[in-house]
């Protein structure tokens, strides 16, 4: 079953061009059409005001990303939960908010808990991100859109995320689309951008050599931390919960601006950095970010992509990602980041597949 892989991680990660071209391909075969997500779909998508998303892990990751998208594209105002946390609070019920859940297995308890909690305080609305067929995530909502990753088995999740976040992009299109706020000209644009992702992909997973070089350094730490912003925030947290679930080195994320609030303090030449930083509008207080870390000493270890100025540097490490991929971006960077955790695992000989006191899927509290 594993072919010529020595991990179902591994597999998993090379397996995503195919996985997100197959999850693509609903939006790409029938277009951003609310019909995509179930046949009521339009006119529950014309009636909300607002979305709520809840998830665990991952998935929460997956959730935070799409948070930038609904807001941009779809300039619907968007809030995400940590589904422990919201199925234990007084939260304030609103029947014209639609409940987005976001898991892999559809069988984690507490993003369940939390569903049947919103839909017993009335909320109405709910639709379903999941890659388990029949699941109990999508039995329970109206509206259901599966990514199409394949069985995925190893505990660490790889090409479950990028795939939801194919899902939840093709979702702000769908909702900026019938909202008015895309013309045909945009949709046009994020079909491309679509199409060509599988091919970034690729060319993000042909990096894994230089990848691997600076994960033998990290294999040697005992912590890391992962910047980014904007966008590019949450694969930084998806990249410091990698490192983590796999190596067991401990690893934070911040975005890059909350530096100088506390975590600046943690900064010396011992402390590798690793930093999201492509050619995006926040670049150049990424960079301002990145000085305030080299000053103290810190090694910078920055993926960047090919059109960003960007030089090497004493203490800066570069890896240059595909040409910048305008909002996909994160998916593209996603790859690097999985594929250091990987082998910083494998050069701690670590059991990347069974990470010690995890399960794959979370049917307990
Ligand atoms: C991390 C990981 C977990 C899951 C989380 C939610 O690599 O796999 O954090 O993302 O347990 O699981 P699902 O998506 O199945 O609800």
């Amino acid at each position: 079953e594993l072919g010529l892989y020595s991990h179902f991680m591994q597999k998993e990660i090379h397996e995503q061009p195919q996985a997100v071209a197959a999850t693509a391909e609903v939006f790409l075969d029938g277009g951003f059409v609310p019909e995509n997500f179930g046949s009521n779909a339009r006119e529950v998508f014309q009636s909300i005001n607002s979305i709520k998303i809840l998830a665990c892990g991952t998935s929460y990751y997956a959730a935070l990303t799409a948070k930038y998208w609904l807001e941009s594209i779809a300039k619907i105002p968007t809030d995400v939960e940590i589904a422990s946390e919201y199925r234990y609070r007084d939260v304030i019920a609103d029947p014209q908010q639609l409940v987005i859940t976001i898991s892999q297995s559809g069988e984690t308890l507490d993003t369940m808990e939390a569903l049947k909690y919103a839909q017993s305080l009335g909320h109405c609305h709910s639709l379903s991100v999941c890659n388990v067929m029949e699941s109990a995530l999508p039995r329970a909502s109206s509206l259901v859109l599966y990514t199409r990753a394949g069985a995925e088995i190893g505990v660490a999740s790889t090409k479950a995320f990028t795939t939801q976040l194919v899902v939840l992009f093709g979702l702000a299109v769908t909702l900026g689309k019938l909202r008015g706020h895309i013309d045909a000209e945009r949709e046009h644009a994020h079909t491309e951008a679509l199409r060509q992702l599988p091919g970034s992909i690729q060319h993000a997973l042909n990096l894994e050599p230089q990848v691997a070089a600076w994960a033998q350094k990290f294999a040697q730490k005992s912590s890391a931390l992962f910047l980014g912003r904007g966008i590019h925030y949450p694969i930084a947290l998806e990249g410091a919960l990698k490192l983590k679930e796999i190596t067991y080195i401990h690893a934070e994320a911040y975005p890059a601006g909350e530096l100088k609030h506390g975590p600046l303090a943690l900064v010396d030449e011992n402390m590798p950095i690793v930093v999201i930083a492509p050619n995006d509008a926040l670049l150049d207080k990424v960079k301002a970010n990145m000085q305030e870390v080299g000053a103290r000493g810190g090694e910078l270890f920055v993926f960047t992509d090919l059109d960003s100025h960007f030089e090497a540097a004493q203490g800066v490490h570069l890896i240059r990602t595909p040409r910048h991929t305008g909002a996909l971006s994160p998916i593209i960077h996603s790859i690097p980041v999985q594929l250091l955790a990987y082998h910083a695992a494998l050069a701690r000989g670590t059991d990347v597949d069974k990470p010690r006191n995890l399960a794959k899927s979370v049917t307990v509290e």
